[in-house]
């Protein structure tokens, strides 16, 4: 009966490795859904009150998405010594509050192209095997020594350095005295966690190999083995790498590249397209709100009863009490994402989705068109989908880890990650 059951497994297995090539903040915010990628608005409406809070609020500007990640009116890379940075302000105290969204026009139809690509050039799998042949141990060893709250943080570190910029770990930039203010203060980063366990990976790499490991390689790496320890090695992939570090990092240019939790599935499949993902990443990559945590202040505009109409988009009424209640407790308080398994990385997110138990407009949001829905159903699939699911969350990470790579001639190899040399 157990064979019996292993061949099925089996079967399974191949199928799912067959087809895998194929798949692909403030804001008690009263306005209901957007639709389209945030717009320049020259008289954006005033944001909604947020809760009251003992750490001081900051002040937004509105999100410019005129200006690309990869500008070329940036200011060039200097080469001079950069004076000492300035103390930034904690960050896991600070509320994210974003701006109210400004409808705009529609997204294009959903990417329908589900292989992952080769990777970037110049990017390659054991890319330090010749030059520093520790280092991913080096940097697997720094994450496993962390907590699982901070493994969350990891990844979503991967997400918001590759979104902005492209994956050349100018999220990591620190406050320059005088210079303008890097990505780290925007509204979405201020939440950011496990900037410390890049820093003590970066030690010791340079320890032991000084100028070899880029910063931007260190996040993907840690993005990967977050991913591969919170899920108890189901997902396991390798990480090609060969990123160099960028020079510029803005924090105006965030609002712009990553995406609201108030996103509708228009906004979520344009930024996603935005960044060569396709809106099945974009579900796939969605998968990691299975772990982690929220600030209530990101989804207390789900809370308020009217948001919570017979729309498919709603909230399930005895979550929102709950969060109701938990959301009281102190200045926005935060909460765990997956109110179910909030340590293991796995598609209980998927069932929580359906369930309508997620936090985020942009999760129920995968809920709203057909595409998107059915692949939310497919990972809710007993075995099946689970198994999808980590492959494909595998390729999507390494997918993402593509955008906008730099080589030698745009990016240097950083000797402090939160400083350009
Ligand atoms: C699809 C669009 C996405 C939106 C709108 C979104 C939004 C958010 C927001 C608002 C939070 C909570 C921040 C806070 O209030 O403290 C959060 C947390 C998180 N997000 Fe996303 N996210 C998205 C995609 C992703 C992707 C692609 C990843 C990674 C692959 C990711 C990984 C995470 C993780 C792990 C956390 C918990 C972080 C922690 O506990 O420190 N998210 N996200």
């Amino acid at each position: 009966m157990a064979r019996l059951v292993l061949v099925a497994v089996l079967v399974v297995l191949g199928s799912v490795a067959c087809q895998a090539s194929g798949y692909g903040y403030t804001y008690p915010n009263p306005t209901p859904i957007i639709t389209g990628t945030p717009q320049p608005s020259p008289s954006p409406p005033p944001p909604a009150t947020p809760p009251p809070s003992p750490t001081p609020t900051p002040e937004y500007p509105t999100p410019t998405s005129s200006a690309p990640a990869t500008s070329p009116s940036v200011s060039p890379p200097t080469s001079s010594t950069p004076p000492p940075p300035s103390t930034l302000p904690p960050s896991p105290t600070a509320t994210p509050v974003y701006p109210t969204p400004t409808p705009t026009t529609p997204a294009p139809p959903p990417a329908s192209t589900p292989a992952p690509p080769p990777p970037a050039t110049g990017l390659e799998v054991g890319y330090y095997d010749d030059k520093c042949p520790d280092a991913e141990n080096i940097v697997l060893d720094a994450v496993r020594n962390t907590t699982a709250g901070v493994k969350a943080g990891l990844i979503r570190l991967f997400f918001h350095d590759c979104f902005v910029r492209g994956c050349d770990a100018s999220v990591l930039l620190n406050k320059i005295a005088g210079k303008p203010e890097p990505e780290k203060l925007g509204i979405p980063n201020l939440s950011l966690r496990g900037f410390e366990v890049i820093d003590a990976a970066k030690k010791k790499l340079e320890e032991k190999c000084p100028g070899v490991v880029s910063c931007a390689d260190i996040v993907a790496f840690a993005g990967r083995d977050a991913s591969k320890l919170l899920s108890t090695y189901k997902i396991n992939f390798n990480m090609p790498a060969g990123r160099y570090d960028g020079f510029v990092s803005l924090k105006d240019e965030t609002l712009a590249n990553l995406p609201p939790p108030f996103a509708n599935l228009d906004t979520l499949t344009q930024m996603f397209a935005n960044k060569t993902l396709s809106q099945t990443d974009m579900v796939v990559l969605s998968g990691a709100h299975s772990i982690g945590r929220s600030h209530c202040s990101s989804f207390s505009n789900r809370l308020q009863p009217s948001a919570n109409d017979n729309s498919n988009t709603s909230m399930d009424a005895t979550f929102a009490g709950k969060l109701t209640q938990d959301c009281t407790a102190g200045s926005d308080p935060m909460v765990p994402q997956d109110y179910k398994t909030v340590d293991v990385l796995d598609s209980q997110y998927y069932r929580n989705v359906i369930d309508r138990k997620v936090l985020f407009t942009s999760d129920a949001a995968l809920m709203t068109s057909l595409q998107t829905k059915s692949l939310v159903q497919e990972y809710t699939k007993w075995l099946i989908g689970d198994l999808k699911w980590y492959k494909h969350f595998g390729d999507a990470m390494v997918k993402m880890g593509n955008i906008e790579v730099k080589d030698s001639t745009k990016g240097e190899i950083r000797k402090m990650c939160g400083l350009v040399n």
